[in-house]
């Protein structure tokens, strides 16, 4: 009985102690590791990194001195101690890197300066007048890359002169850094933000703004004004916001009903404030792999040393990386690639997707009496196969004797015939007689 009640007890106390651990390990943000980059004045071009913490709390009276250990590293001028009610800097992925794992997080803080912003949507936020005295202050702009892409998020903080212990004004996230989708299908990028409600820039609208870029070219895809709930331009078909998740709950995703090959490329999310901005920029590639088709199809019959010339013909790809090469199954089962075959240049169809083709030529003299012919096609989108059948038929050497044996075959049939006809005739019968009569 005692027993009963010991193993209990210890049951109990685990339970207990699980629940603590489990519960403080979640309020608990992750320290994060950060360099602190900064431009100085006077010195022109002059920047310096230095390594610099951030200890992240969603409760500024909150002070916990076990997390408020400084590396030794780290000069104890470089550490900020962040208040993020929203705890949107807090994320497993921004921690530590697991033992045995070679990659960290990223993460970059530096002032930031304020200015209200001349775009056509945004500059409305800064006409009407708030307590300027509200932007007298250090400000910081911090980027963030969790682990393994997992996330990404900019924040602008603000923190009272020379303290080191700025507030999240505005945070802007991601969790698609790098997204991958299929030709005419819907694609969500994501993009949320939060805004301090106790900042006194949060009363006065938003704007935000989807702009693409590839290789250093750019152009506005949707700019939302927030103050009048309206788009106030947009330069891309099929693109639109879910504009209630965005009042309701920051949501700016940016929605492609249709993505088309001129998609692929970098998507900047820009959430302004007054004299405030703060963007995250997501990748997007569209992949297809490719359609194959073998000609001529059915391939015609051929005879052995005969050269057959097959082409194959990939198309409706994207991107244009391919590797297309031929392989062989003959009678045994086994497949072995084939050489000689030559890959054309590539072409571009209207809808922006890569069309190329192999032609083989084909000597039959070694494939004895056939198989599978199959095209291979290696792509990023993943690997296609195209196959059709070979028939050699045989009329080589080992014909002559399958002929010389026909000959034979033929002569004793004859002879079997000859004696049949001849027990016939001789036994005198009328049918046979007549049959004879006939043939005459
Ligand atoms: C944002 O909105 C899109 C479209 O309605 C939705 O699919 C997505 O799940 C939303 N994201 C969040 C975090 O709520």
């Amino acid at each position: 009985m005692t027993d009963f009640s010991t193993i209990y007890k210890l049951c109990l106390l685990t339970v207990t102690c699980c629940i603590q651990a489990c519960s403080s390990s979640s309020s608990r943000c992750p320290a994060v590791e950060c360099w602190l980059v900064q431009d100085h004045v006077g010195r022109r071009g002059a920047t310096t990194q230095e390594k610099s913490l951030l200890h992240i709390r969603t409760d500024a009276n909150s002070r916990d001195a076990a997390s408020e250990q400084i590396p030794s590293d780290i000069n104890p001028d470089r550490v900020f101690f962040i208040t993020d009610p929203a705890a949107t800097l807090c994320h497993q992925s921004l921690g530590p890197p697991t033992r045995g794992s070679l990659q960290k997080a990223q993460c970059e803080i530096s002032p930031f300066l304020h200015q209200p912003s001349t775009l056509k949507w945004v500059a409305p936020l800064t006409v009407t007048g708030f307590s300027p005295v509200y932007l007298q202050a250090d400000w910081f702009s911090a980027a963030l890359l969790g682990l393994n892409k997992q996330l990404i998020i900019s924040s602008i903080m603000r923190s009272p002169t020379a303290t080191k212990e700025p507030n999240v004004i505005l945070s802007v996230r991601s969790k698609t850094v790098s997204v991958q989708a299929r030709l005419g299908k819907p694609v969500l990028l994501d993009c949320g933000f939060w805004v301090d409600p106790s900042s006194p820039l949060s009363g006065s609208g938003f704007a935000v703004e989807w702009r693409y870029q590839f290789r250093g070219k750019g152009r506005l895809v949707l700019a939302y004004d927030g103050k009048t709930d309206r788009v106030a331009d947009t330069q891309e078909e099929g693109a639109t916001l879910d504009f209630e998740g965005l009042h309701q709950k920051g949501n700016a995703s940016l929605i492609l009903q249709e993505t088309k090959v001129r998609h692929s490329g970098t998507y900047i999310c820009t959430v302004h404030l007054p004299y405030l901005q703060v963007q995250v920029a997501v990748e997007l590639e569209i992949v297809e792999p490719p359609s194959l088709s073998i000609h001529p199809s059915p391939l015609p019959l051929a005879v052995p040393g005969q050269t057959l010339v097959v082409q194959c013909e990939a198309s409706g790809f994207a991107p244009l990386s391919l590797e297309l090469s031929w392989e062989f199954k003959g009678a045994d089962g086994k497949s072995r690639p084939l050489e000689s075959a030559s890959v054309t240049g590539h072409r571009q169809a209207w809808d922006g997707t890569y069309g190329q083709s192999t032609q083989l030529e084909l000597d039959t003299s070694n494939l004895g009496t056939g198989g599978e012919l199959t095209c291979v096609a290696v792509h990023p989108g993943g690997t296609r196969r195209a196959s059709t059948s070979l028939s050699v038929i045989g009329f080589g050497s080992p014909s002559i004797e399958d002929s010389m044996a026909m000959v034979g075959v033929a002569l004793v049939l004859y002879g079997l015939i000859k004696v049949v006809s001849w027990t016939f005739s001789s036994s005198g019968t009328d049918v046979a007689d007549k049959v004879e009569k006939k043939e005459k």
